[in-house]
């Protein structure tokens, strides 16, 4: 079968993955098929069993059970194999904060044995990853940007097929995490395979694909735009509501999902089974003495996030 897999352009399958600590089941049977050549997202909140996930692919971790491969070979009696062939950028910036760009880079070119002419690998990552400036630099004296920057570049250094990323950008400001995504693109246009963990859906929303992790499973899986079009609820957008008891009354009704403010909007998610939602809507303002306008609107990854979660909470 993983052969089969491979010949199809898929660089990850999961089956069944699984991973306990204890009594918590941080990863709960997932099931995986992350396509070669793109940018793959895992989105789920904090505790969602995001960096437990990446951890057991790049052969960190051990399954609890369940099983994942990683270009065909299994992550666990082939994980040195799968090492030398992806980069991991871990959650927490794992560098020496003590050594310097050129030092950290010359450690990691190092560790991976690297061959050749070395130093002009480290030049060509410097100047990719804008670290000119911070050559003789200590890491623990770097911004957040900076640190993230160099990580990247030491994740890359080897030129890995596979990228994993642990929400790298969550410790940089705005201009730093377009810059990351540029780069991101350039790596997969290169042929690298790129998946990354993010609780932003902004970024989340730059994937080809993407996983919706919450409570270690999988809750709901495709390109962001397919899961926009295929989401399980009716949106409405509420004007003139706001300020009112709106939110609470209509967070009372059986087949609202959630109520969300957005500045003087309210946001409303409706089962999509409920028959005449916005004229209900209206008869229930309207009996609290409020005039408000309604209307349908497209969903958003966010409405995604919120349908599916609460999908998995009621199990059906
Ligand atoms: N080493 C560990 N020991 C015990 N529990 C852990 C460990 N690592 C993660 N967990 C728990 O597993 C769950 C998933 O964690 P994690 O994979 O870090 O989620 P995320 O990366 O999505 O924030 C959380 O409840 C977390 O507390
Ligand atoms: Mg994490």
């Amino acid at each position: 079968m993983s052969g089969a897999a491979v010949s199809s352009g898929i660089a990850i399958t999961a089956r069944q993955l699984t991973r306990k600590f204890g009594d918590k089941v941080a990863v709960d049977h997932i099931d995986l098929d992350i396509p070669s050549g793109r940018i793959y997202g895992f989105l789920g909140p904090n505790g969602s069993g995001k960096s437990t996930t990446l951890r057991m692919l790049c052969g960190m971790l051990l399954p609890s059970d369940g099983h994942a491969e990683v270009f065909g070979l299994s992550v666990v009696k082939d994980a040195e194999a799968i090492r030398r062939r992806l980069g991991y950028m871990p959650q927490k910036f794992s560098l020496w904060e003590d050594l310097t760009t050129d030092e950290n880079l010359q450690f990691i070119a190092d560790l991976y044995g690297l061959e050749g002419d070395v130093g002009a690998r480290i030049a060509q990552a410097r100047a990719t990853y804008d670290l000119e400036s911070l050559r003789r630099q200590r890491a623990g004296t770097m911004s957040g940007g900076q640190k993230q920057r160099l990580a990247l570049a030491a994740a890359t250094l080897h030129a890995p097929e596979l990228l994993l990323l642990d929400e790298p950008t969550s410790a940089v400001d705005p201009q730093s995490r377009r810059d990351f995504w540029e780069r991101l693109f350039e790596l997969a246009e290169a042929g690298a395979t790129i998946l990354v963990s993010t609780h932003y859906m902004d970024e989340a929303e730059r994937c080809h694909g993407l996983a919706i992790i919450a409570d270690g499973r999988v809750v709901a899986e495709g390109t962001p735009r397919a899961l926009m079009e295929s989401v399980d609820a009716d949106i409405f957008e509420i004007e003139g509501a706001d300020g009112s008891e709106a939110p609470r009354v209509i967070r009372e009704l059986p087949w609202v999902h959630g109520v969300t403010q957005l500045g003087i909007r309210l946001r409303v998610l409706a089962d999509r089974s409920t028959k005449d939602a916005a004229e209900q809507l209206r008869a229930l303002l309207a009996r609290h003495g409020i005039d408000a306008r309604i209307e349908r609107t497209d969903a958003s990854l966010e409405d995604v996030f919120v349908v599916s979660t609460r999908r998995e909470k009621r199990g059906d």
